[in-house]
């Protein structure tokens, strides 16, 4: 159980598909590859704890609600060489796919909503979220759509396979409570700390879950 966000801008695709508009011309105009959700910080604690497990280079591995691409352009650099974007906004995808090509890293980006009936990407080893989840959270019909993304979140990943989830709208023990259906938290990644009147609270959760 959980009390649901206000639904807000941030949670329709309205909004992605303009603000992937305005990157991509300044991506255009300035070589500016736009926000990286949760800053560089975060990319660097996600690949530390990818490298500390060995996870293997050959590993699939998809970006869902990937952006701009670029989690998976700093993963091509660290050696990682099967990996698919996946973002419902069309802008995102052509902003990531001229990246990646400028780059000359050789990854896969596709259109996909990860809410739809017949989820058409499957058999991952691992899946990383930076952001998506919460912008889901925070669409009209959150709850339902949560829910559906668990359970489309259970069909891409191979048995066994991982999820790195990392949100700045549900802390670690919610997220735990509303992926515990199909869900175990394997490991915690650490993020920086802040205190607030007194109490040390996380700003924003990564967390690694491995699929029943
Ligand atoms: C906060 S942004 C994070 C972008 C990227 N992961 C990053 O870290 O820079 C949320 C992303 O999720 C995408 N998104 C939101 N809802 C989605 C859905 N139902 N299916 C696929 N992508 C979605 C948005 O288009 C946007 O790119």
């Amino acid at each position: 159980m959980c009390d649901e966000l206000e639904h807000c801008e941030l949670g329709t695709k309205e909004y992605w598909d303009n603000q992937y508009k305005e990157e991509m011309k300044n991506y255009n105009n300035r070589g500016d590859v736009g926000e990286i959700w949760f800053g560089e910080d975060i990319v660097d604690r996600i690949i530390r704890w990818m490298n500390k497990e060995n996870i293997n280079k050959l590993n699939r591995i998809l970006d869902i609600g990937c952006g701009n691409g670029m989690l998976l352009i700093e993963l091509y650099n660290e050696g990682f060489k099967n990996m698919v974007g996946a973002d419902y906004s069309e802008n995102a995808i052509m902003l990531a796919r001229n990246i990646a090509l400028k780059l000359q890293c050789d990854i896969e980006f596709e259109v996909c909503n990860v809410l739809q009936e017949n989820i058409n990407l499957y058999n991952f080893d691992i899946v990383l979220d930076k952001g998506t989840y919460d912008a889901v959270s925070l669409s009209i019909d959150a709850k339902e759509n949560r829910n559906k993304y668990i359970q489309n979140m259970q069909k891409m990943l191979k048995p066994s396979g991982m999820l790195i989830l990392t949100s700045c709208n549900w802390t670690k023990e919610e997220l735990i409570t509303q992926f515990e259906s199909c869900f175990k938290l394997k490991e915690s990644i650490p993020t920086p700390e802040f205190k607030f009147g007194g109490k040390v609270g996380n700003v924003v959760t990564s967390v690694v879950f491995v699929r029943e």
